[in-house]
């Protein structure tokens, strides 16, 4: 008997301030055409004064638990990836475990940036093969727009807010490629390049600074390492690139997206793409193209799904799952 963790829900939430590219023009040199035909977006949601990424978090994780059917006291464990929490700490997990009512299990936060969901996946996983857990909330939530210096339009334009979750139970498999759940992760981070995309506060300046990126440093790895990591899951789990259905990426950029499906051999038709709707949502973008992925009739049961994301650190990986 294998253990796998499976997903059982999927659900999203996001704020409803649509921001279109328009806007930005008013505030920096830029043009809506610039911002789509150089990064794919075409707008982003912002959340509204006063709305915290555990509001978002909690909106999404409610969803996921209505899609699966389970009530809050039913979860073990909460994981948020974040890099924009309400406070310093608690954690954003412990805030959603108390707003979902749930008294027992335990919470935290993990902190990749954008590779934040996978590498929560693949922390729950290992705490539900583990037998620590039997179902874990996983959770990304962030609220980019608060970390924006509104002047610098290489970055301002790109990030946006917005939150994803899934609900994974433990499920007896039988060790081979057709189960159901998590087939394989891969991890990976350089701190070498901590100085390509990175806030420059925190409790060196006591303010929560702002985002700071060399955008074609960041794009040049990323064009490397997202499709590197994605073959060594799929190698990992005994497969190929012919046998995915749903690449779900990080949705930073369409061109990184288009690059990374190229390289690995899988056609446009076979990608969900949502990052003209939602910008960079940093660490919630890969649940929210989950989540929006399955409501559009994309990503079905049985489906072989990879995700795969790079981000501040730097930090990259993938994760391997059947759907
Ligand atoms: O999620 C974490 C990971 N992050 C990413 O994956 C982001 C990776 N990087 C990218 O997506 C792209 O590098 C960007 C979308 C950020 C930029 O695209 P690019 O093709 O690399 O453009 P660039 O930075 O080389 O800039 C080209 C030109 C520059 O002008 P000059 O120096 O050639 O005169 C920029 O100043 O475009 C200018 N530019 C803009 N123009 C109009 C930069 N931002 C803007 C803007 N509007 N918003």
């Amino acid at each position: 008997m294998t253990i796998r963790a499976v997903v059982r829900g999927v659900g999203h939430y996001l704020p409803d301030r649509v921001v279109p590219n328009a806007e930005f023009e008013a505030i920096v040199e830029t043009s809506d055409e610039w911002i789509r035909s150089r990064s794919g977006i075409e707008r982003r949601h912002f959340a509204a004064d006063g709305q915290m990424t555990s509001d978002l978090a909690t909106r999404a994780a409610q969803a996921a638990l209505a899609d699966a059917g389970m009530d809050a006291e039913a979860v073990d464990a909460i994981i948020v990836a974040t890099s924009t929490p309400d406070l310093t700490f608690p954690s954003v997990a412990t805030m959603v475990q108390a707003s979902l009512g749930m008294t027992k299990g335990f919470a935290f936060d993990v902190q990749a940036v954008c590779a934040g969901f996978v590498y929560a996946l693949a922390n729950a996983n290992a705490l539900i093969l583990s037998g620590q857990a039997s179902r874990v909330l996983v959770i990304g939530a962030e609220t980019f727009s608060r970390l924006m210096n509104w002047k610098d339009r290489g970055t301002c334009v790109l990030f946006g807010d917005g939150a994803g979750a899934v609900v994974l139970e433990a499920a007896e498999g039988q060790g081979t490629t057709a189960d159901r759940g998590i087939l394989a992760t891969d991890l990976n981070s350089d701190g070498r390049y901590k100085d390509i995309l990175y806030v420059d506060g925190g409790t060196s300046t006591g303010t929560t600074g702002h985002l700071i990126m060399e955008g074609k440093e960041v794009f040049r790895h990323a064009i490397e390492k997202l499709a590197e990591t994605a073959h060594r899951a799929l190698d990992k789990a005994g497969l190929s690139g012919e046998d995915v259905d749903w690449i779900v990426p990080h949705q930073a950029n369409i061109r990184i997206i288009e690059g990374t499906a190229k390289r690995m051999q899988v056609p446009m038709d076979r990608v969900v793409v949502t990052v003209q709707d939602h910008g960079n949502t940093s660490a919630a973008s890969i649940p929210l193209a989950l989540s929006v992925g399955k409501a559009r009739g994309q990503i079905k049961q049985g489906d072989l799904v990879v995700t795969e994301a790079i981000g501040g650190g730097l930090a990259w990986g993938s994760v391997v799952l059947r759907w």
